[in-house]
C-alpha cells in the first residue's frame, strides 16, 4: 500500500503470495523509505549486509524514547518512559550491565542440562494431545504449552497461571490492541511478577528468578524493579516466539512432504533443518526497530541522527547474495548466516533455549506421530498478525 507521501506504508502485510513466506522486498537497492502508521517516515533496511551493519553499530539506538524512533503502532505518553529492566530497549553500558547478569542462565552448557526436562515436557504434551483425540489443535495442545511450561520451569513462574500471562502477552504483541489495553496488560504482568519476586526474595528457590533475586537484588547490584522488567521480557519472549516457530515449522514440513521424508530418514540433520526453518519463516516479521543517534551512512545513503530505521530481518534472510534460491525451502542448506535471532549486541539471548526446544519438539513430534497430517485445507488456516507471525490454530490428525 502507498501512503500519502507516495512511499510504501509499513508494516506490510506479514506474508507474501504463499502465506508462509514473508512479504517481498520492495527495495532492490537494499533500503528505502516507508511511511509508518503515525505518518512518520523511516528507513527500511532490507539487504543482509546493511541489516548487520545497522545492528552492530552504536550509531543506532534501541531506546524507543530517542527522537525519531520508529513506532509501528500508537503508544500512550504513559508508555513512553524507559521501562526499568527491559534491556532489549537499552543501549551501551546500561544494556550490557543487565544482559551480562542473565548470560550464564542461557549458555549452551546450562541449556543442555535442561534437555531432559524439555523432552519430558514435549512427550507429556504429545500424550495429552493423543488423549484428546484427533483432530486436535496442535497450537493449543503442543506448540504453545511446550515453550510455556519450559519458560515457567526455568523462571520459576507457576504454570497454573498460564492463562493469565499468555492472554496478556498476546495482547501486548498484537497489532490490533488499543494502546490503553497494551499498557494495562503490561502493568498487570509487572504487578504479577513483582509479587512473585517479593516471595522469592523472602523464601528463596532453585529457579532463575530466585537465583538472580538472591545473587543480584539482595546484594544491591540490581533493583527489584529491574528484575521485574527483565523477567517480563523473558516470560513474553520465551514462549510466544518459540510457540509460533513450532506451529509454523510443523505446517511448513507437512507442506514439503519430500523434505519431511528425508528429515525423518536422517534425524541427525535436525539441527540444519531448524536453522533453515528459522531463516525461511523469520517469525519476527516486522523486523527490529532503531533510531539513528549520529549522522551516518548505509550503502551510500545518508541517514541523519533522529531518523528511524527498521532492520527488516525477513528481507535480509531472503537476500539472494547470501542464500541461493532464498524463496525455496532447503532443509539441508545449513543457513548459518541467517538473522532470524537478530544480530549484534541485542542478538537473541534465548537462542540456545529456542534451538533446543525446536529440535526436541519437532524431533519427537515426527517420530511419535509418523502419520501426522493437516486436518483442514491449508487455505483455511488463519494467521496471527503482530510483532510475531504465527498460525492461530493448526488442526491435525495422526
Ligand atoms: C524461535 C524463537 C525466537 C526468535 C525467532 C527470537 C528472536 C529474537 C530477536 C530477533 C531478537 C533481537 C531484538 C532486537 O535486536 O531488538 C531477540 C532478542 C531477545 N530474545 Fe529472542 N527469539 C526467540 C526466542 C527467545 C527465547 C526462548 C527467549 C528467552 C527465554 C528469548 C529472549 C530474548 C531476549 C531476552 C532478547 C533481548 C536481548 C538483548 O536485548 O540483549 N528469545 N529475540
Amino acid at each position: 500500500m502507498i501512503g500519502i507521501s507516495g512511499t510504501p506504508r509499513f508494516p506490510f502485510h506479514p506474508y507474501g503470495e504463499d502465506t508462509l513466506t514473508p512479504h517481498p522486498d520492495p527495495f532492490p537497492d537494499g533500503l528505502g523509505q516507508v511511511e509508518l502508521p503515525d505518518g512518520q517516515l523511516a528507513w527500511l533496511i532490507t539487504r543482509h549486509e546493511y541489516v548487520r551493519q545497522v545492528l552492530r553499530s552504536p550509531d543506532f539506538s534501541s531506546d524507543f524514547t530517542k527522537p525519531g524512533f520508529p513506532l509501528l503502532r500508537p503508544v500512550l505518553p504513559a508508555d513512553h518512559t524507559p521501562p526499568p529492566g527491559m534491556f532489549i530497549r537499552m543501549d551501551g553500558l546500561d544494556h550490557t550491565r543487565l544482559r551480562r547478569m542473565f548470560i550464564p542462565e542461557f549458555m549452551i552448557r546450562h541449556i543442555r542440562a535442561l534437555e531432559p526436562m524439555i523432552r519430558d515436557t514435549v512427550v507429556g504434551a504429545l500424550e495429552d494431545m493423543r488423549a484428546a483425540g484427533a483432530p486436535a489443535d496442535l497450537i493449543e495442545w503442543f506448540a504453545l504449552p511446550v515453550p510455556s511450561k519450559v519458560i515457567c520451569h526455568l523462571l520459576g513462574v507457576p504454570y497454573a497461571d498460564h492463562e493469565f500471562f499468555q492472554e496478556r502477552s498476546r495482547t501486548l504483541l498484537a497489532w490490533s490492541t488499543p494502546p490503553e489495553r497494551a499498557l494495562a496488560a503490561r502493568d498487570e504482568l509487572r504487578d504479577y511478577l513483582a509479587g512473585l519476586i517479593a516471595r522469592r526474595l523472602r523464601e528463596g528457590g532453585e529457579d532463575l528468578i530466585s537465583r538472580i533475586a538472591a545473587e543480584r537484588v539482595a546484594t544491591g547490584e540490581m533493583a527489584a524493579e529491574e528484575l521485574v522488567g527483565a523477567s517480563l521480557l523473558l516470560l513474553v519472549a520465551g514462549h510466544e516466539t518459540t510457540a509460533n516457530m513450532i506451529g509454523l515449522s510443523t505446517l511448513v514440513l507437512l507442506r514439503h512432504p519430500e523434505q519431511l521424508r528425508r528429515l525423518r530418514e536422517r534425524p541427525e540433520s535436525m539441527d540444519d533443518a531448524v536453522e533453515e526453518l528459522l531463516r525461511y519463516l523469520t517469525i519476527v516479521r516486522t523486523g527490529v526497530t532503531r533510531a539513528a543517534v549520529a549522522d551516518t551512512e548505509i550503502g551510500g545513503q545518508a541517514v541523519k541522527a533522529g531518523e528511524g530505521v527498521i532492520a527488516w530481518l525477513s528481507a535480509a534472510n531472503g537476500d539472494a547474495a547470501v542464500f541461493d534460491d532464498p524463496e525455496g525451502l532447503d532443509l539441508s542448506r545449513g543457513s548459518h548466516q541467517h538473522v532470524a535471532f537478530g544480530f549484534g549486541v541485542h542478538q537473541c539471548l534465548g537462542q540456545p533455549l529456542a534451538r533446543a526446544e525446536l529440535r526436541i519438539a519437532l524431533g519427537e513430534l515426527l517420530t511419535r506421530m509418523p502419520d501426522l497430517a493437516l486436518a483442514v485445507d491449508p487455505a483455511e488456516i488463519d494467521f496471527r498478525d503482530g510483532v510475531i507471525f504465527g498460525a492461530r490454530r493448526l488442526p491435525v490428525t495422526w
